[in-house]
C-alpha cells in the first residue's frame, strides 16, 4: 500500500534519535549502553529511524482487543523499511466502562502524546487508536509535538447479528430499549442482543464517533487511503497495519511533519468527510481542538457553511441503513471523497506523501445504496447544523439527519431538569408535566457542568409517551451526544449553564422554539424577566477541587472552543528538551 521511496536523502546524522545516540559523550554512553541492556546492539538501533507506536491498548478498553497484535504487525512493517520500532503504551480511554466520560481525560491523552514524544528519542510514530477520544486525544499531542506521525484507527467490529436482524452499536440498544421500556421486547430477547451486538475486536461499526473520526482524520490526510473503514479483524487490516509500519520509517526520513499536513485546508477536508457521512456532533468539538493544536482558529459557523454545501450521501447507521462493514465494501471513504471532488482541496498533502487528488483518483463506488450518487443523495445538504438565539449565544448543535424531520420547526413549553441525577428519577414519573409536544431540557451537563461534557443529550423519551407511541422529542442541553445516538437533540449549548449561559435560566414552561431551516434557537422570555432570574442566580461551586479535575476546571475550554486547555493551543516550543 505505500510506495517507499528511493529519492529521499538518507542522512542518519539527521535524524532526531541521533541526538541521543551518536555523540561521543558520557551521556549518550548511557543512552547506549542503556539500549544494550534490553538486549538490542548498534545495529538494531544505530542510524536508522527510531519509530515509535503509541499503543492505546488495556484490558478495559473494549475496543481495543486486537492492539496487541495490530502493534506487532506495525512492528513488521517498520523492521521491513529499515526502522527500529518501539512500543509506548499511553493512556487508554476505553469509552464503555470509564465514568463518568472519556471526554474528561482526552486532554490528558493529549498532554501525554505531546511529552512522551517530545522527551524520547523518537524519530516518527504510528498513532495506534480507534476508540472515540483516542482519536483526538493522539492527533492533538502529536500536533503540538509536531513530529513526523501517522495514524492507524483500530476499525469497526464486525456486524452486530441478532436472529435475522443486523444490529448496530449504540444505535439499536437505544431503539430495542425504548421498545423493551414499551412492554414491546421481553426479558430473553434482550439477554440475546447483548449476547450478539458486539460480535469482534474493533470500534463501534456503526457511524458514531469513533469512524466518524476516522473518516475525519483519513480525509485531514493522516492515514493510508482506505484506513478508516476496513473492519478490525480483517487480514486487510493487520496488512494495513505494517504498511503503515513501513510508512512510518519514510516520513521519518523524509521528515514530513504534521505542520505539512494540516492547514485550514486540510480541516476543510475533513468537516466535508464529517458532513457527507453524516458524522458524529463530537466531531465538532474535536476538530476544532485540533486546529488549536495547529494554531489554527476554526469556528462553529465554518462547519454550518461546509454542511450547506456539501450532499450527506453516506447511508450509514445510526441516521441511516447500513452499517461500516458495507460502507468498506462500498469503497470506503477515498470512493465517497472522489465523488466530492468539487468540495475538496485536493492539493492538500497527506501522509502516503501524495496529495489527496492522487491519494482518491480511481476509487470507485462499488455499491451505490451505501455511498449514494450525488443525484441520488439522502440529503442535499450535509449532517449536522449549528443555532444561534438568545438561548446558544455561541451556538449549539443538531444532527439533522438523525432528527425526525417534523420536529426541525418546533415550538413547545420547556420540562426542565436541574441536572443528571435529577432528570434519571423524574423521567419516569406518571405526574411530569410532559406531552410529546415538550421540549424536554437538562443543564448541569457541559464541560465544567457535569463535570466533564458526557454524552447525555439524547434524554430518554418519558416512558409514559413511549407507550403512547412517541419515539422522538425536541431535546435541549449543554451536554454532548453519542455519536451512536439519533433524535431531536440539541446539544453543546454554548456557553454551558453552569458558567450562567442562558440555559442556566431556563424554567419549566418557558416557550422555546427551534428552527433548522433558519438555523435559530429562541426562548420566548421577555428581557425584563430574563434580567430578574440572572440577579438571582447563583453560580454553582465546582465540586472537584484536587489533582487533574483542579486543572480541567481551572483551563477548559467550552465547547464552540473546542474543550482544549487554554493553555495548550498552538505547538510545543520545541521538539525535544534543550538539556540532554
Ligand atoms: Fe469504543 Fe464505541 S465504545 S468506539
Amino acid at each position: 500500500m505505500s510506495d517507499i521511496s528511493n529519492t529521499t536523502e538518507r542522512d542518519p546524522n539527521e535524524l532526531r534519535s541521533n541526538r541521543w545516540f551518536a555523540p561521543d559523550d558520557l551521556r549518550s554512553f548511557g543512552h547506549r549502553s542503556r539500549m544494550k541492556q534490553m538486549g538490542f546492539g548498534d545495529q538494531d538501533f544505530r542510524n536508522k529511524p527510531i519509530v515509535a507506536i503509541l499503543n492505546t491498548w488495556s484490558d478495559l478498553n473494549t475496543c481495543h482487543s486486537h492492539f496487541p497484535q495490530r502493534a506487532e504487525d506495525i512492528k513488521r512493517g517498520i523492521l521491513q523499511a529499515g526502522g527500529f520500532p518501539v512500543e509506548i503504551p499511553v493512556m487508554s480511554l476505553g469509552e464503555m466502562l470509564m465514568k463518568p466520560t472519556t471526554m474528561l481525560y482526552r486532554n490528558l491523552l493529549a498532554m501525554e502524546v505531546e511529552e512522551v514524544l517530545r522527551c524520547h528519542p523518537i524519530d516518527s510514530v504510528v498513532l495506534l487508536g480507534g476508540c472515540d477520544k483516542t482519536v483526538p486525544g493522539l492527533l492533538m499531542g502529536a500536533l503540538s509535538a509536531d513530529i513526523p506521525c501517522i495514524f492507524l484507527p483500530a476499525g469497526p467490529m464486525l456486524k452486530g447479528r441478532w436472529k435475522n436482524e443486523t444490529l448496530g452499536s449504540g444505535s439499536d440498544v437505544w431503539k430495542y430499549w425504548a421498545e423493551r421500556c414499551a412492554g414491546n421486547l421481553c426479558d430473553g430477547a434482550w439477554r440475546e442482543m447483548e449476547d450478539s451486538i458486539a460480535r469482534s475486536a474493533g470500534t463501534c461499526m456503526t457511524m458514531g464517533t469513533a469512524s466518524t473520526m476516522a473518516c475525519v482524520v483519513e480525509a485531514m490526510g493522516f492515514t493510508l487511503p482506505g484506513a478508516a473503514s476496513i473492519p478490525a479483524v480483517m487480514a486487510e487490516h493487520s496488512r494495513l497495519a505494517s504498511a503503515t509500519g513501513r510508512r512510518a520509517v519514510e516520513m521519518a526520513w523524509e521528515k514530513l511533519r504534521p505542520s505539512d499536513i494540516i492547514s485550514v485546508k486540510s480541516i476543510d477536508n475533513g468537516i466535508v468527510a464529517q458532513q457527507a457521512i453524516g458524522g458524529s456532533t463530537n466531531a465538532i468539538v474535536h476538530i476544532i481542538a485540533l486546529a488549536g493544536r495547529a494554531g489554527l482558529v476554526m469556528s462553529m459557523d465554518r462547519f454550518d457553511e461546509i454542511s450547506q454545501k456539501v450532499p450527506y450521501i453516506a447511508d450509514i447507521r445510526p441516521a441511516g441503513r447500513f452499517l461500516m462493514e458495507d460502507f468498506h465494501n462500498a469503497g470506503g471513504l477515498p470512493a465517497l471523497l472522489n465523488l466530492l471532488q468539487e468540495q475538496l482541496n485536493l492539493n492538500c498533502l497527506t501522509v502516503s506523501g501524495k496529495t489527496m487528488g492522487e491519494q482518491i483518483l480511481g476509487a470507485e463506488v462499488i455499491d451505490d445504496q451505501v455511498i449514494r450518487s450525488l443525484k441520488n443523495a439522502i440529503s442535499p445538504t450535509g449532517g449536522t447544523c449549528v443555532l444561534r438565539g438568545n438561548l446558544a449565544p455561541e451556538g449549539c448543535v443538531i444532527k439533522t439527519v438523525a432528527a425526525d424531520p417534523k420536529l426541525l420547526q418546533h415550538r413547545g413549553p420547556a420540562v426542565v431538569f436541574e441536572n443528571y441525577a435529577e432528570m434519571k428519577q423524574a423521567i419516569d414519573d406518571p405526574d411530569l408535566p410532559v406531552t410529546k409536544d415538550s421540549i424536554l431540557v437538562l443543564r448541569s451537563a457541559g464541560p465544567l457542568g457535569a463535570p466533564g461534557f458526557p454524552e447525555w443529550g439524547m434524554l430518554p423519551i418519558p416512558k409514559k409517551l413511549l407507550k403512547e407511541g412517541v419515539r422522538d422529542m425536541v431535546r435541549i442541553s449543554d451536554a454532548r451526544m453519542s455519536g451512536t445516538s439519533y433524535g431531536t437533540c440539541i446539544l453543546h449549548v454554548s456557553p454551558e449553564s453552569h458558567i450562567g449561559g442562558p440555559l442556566a435560566l431556563v424554567q419549566t414552561g418557558d416557550e422555546i422554539e427551534i428552527d433548522v431551516a433558519g438555523r435559530s434557537i429562541h426562548w420566548h422570555v421577555g428581557l425584563k424577566e430574563i434580567s430578574k432570574r440572572r440577579a438571582a442566580w447563583t453560580p454553582p461551586d465546582f465540586k472537584w477541587k484536587r489533582g487533574y479535575h483542579a486543572m480541567f476546571a481551572a483551563h477548559v475550554t467550552q465547547a464552540h472552543q473546542g474543550c482544549d486547555f487554554d493553555f495548550l493551543a498552538g505547538r510545543s516550543p520545541g521538539e525535544e528538551p534543550d538539556i540532554f
